[in-house]
């Protein structure tokens, strides 16, 4: 990469809006992963949760995007409460207003990098974002067949897909999990500029105390509860 991202002033105003809130909520699947859990995403806000493998972060990260209903509790986005809208509606706001970035990535096997792109941007009928590209050092892949890049890259051009259709709040699953320490913190980086500059939210979940660090706020999943922690 020739230009490193410069990541805008990272303090939150005071004031900044609510994006989502989620209240009380508690899942179980054989076992209780979690209770009581409080937490709201702020415009321009980057969070980040850490805990071990089986702690429930995957779980958490599809309540709060719509993926998955809790056991107990409520996500409000946008005024309403999110497992109470219509099927449409639900659909509607991950199609447009939720990106997200999923442990293991889905992208078109064979098609190319640029396809898959092509793909996102049509559907959300936005134009790509060729420095975007750059930023994530994809640029020189957009020609190869998706099966033919490595698992680093493939992460890569599924979270540029995400971007493309310019969503409000980013979930993220281990979004750097497949990649070494340089480009780990590059596409961090990518991910928290563009929440900074298009009035986001980020909420990324990991297992990487260093890629946690980076972001405004900080818990960790543990002993069935999400709590704040200061790195
Ligand atoms: N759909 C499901 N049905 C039954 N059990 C599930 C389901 N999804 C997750 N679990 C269980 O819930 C627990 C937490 O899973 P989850 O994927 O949320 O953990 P995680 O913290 O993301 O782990 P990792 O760091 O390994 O990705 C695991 O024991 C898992 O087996
Ligand atoms: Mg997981």
């Amino acid at each position: 990469m020739e230009e490193a991202v410069q990541i805008p002033d990272s303090s939150l105003p005071v004031g900044n809006k609510l994006l989502l809130v989620a209240s009380n909520i508690s899942h179980a699947f054989d076992y209780t992963l979690f209770e009581h859990v409080d937490l709201s995403i702020h415009q321009r806000e980057t969070i980040a949760v850490l805990g071990v493998s089986g702690s429930g972060k995957s779980t958490l990260l599809h309540i709060l995007s719509s993926l998955l209903k809790p056991n107990k509790g409520r996500v409000i986005f946008d005024k309403g409460y999110l497992y109470e809208q219509s099927d449409r509606e639900l659909l509607r706001i991950r199609r447009e207003a939720f990106g997200i970035i999923f442990q293991s990535h889905y992208l078109f096997k064979g098609f190319t990098a640029l396809e898959n792109l092509e793909v996102a941007s049509i559907v959300a009928n936005r134009k790509i974002d060729y420095k975007l590209l750059e930023h994530l050092k994809i640029e020189q892949n957009l020609a190869q067949n998706v099966s033919e890049l490595s698992g680093g890259q493939q992460q890569r051009v599924s979270i540029a897909r995400v971007l493309i259709k310019k969503p409000k709040i980013i979930f993220a699953d281990e979004p750097t999990g497949n990649l070494d320490r340089g480009t780990a913190d590059e596409v961090m980086k990518v991910l928290i500029h563009y929440t900074k500059q298009n009035d986001g939210g980020l909420f990324v979940v990991t297992h990487d105390e260093k890629i946690a660090a980076m972001c405004d706020t900080v818990y960790r999943l543990q002993d069935k509860r999400l709590q704040p922690v200061i790195l």
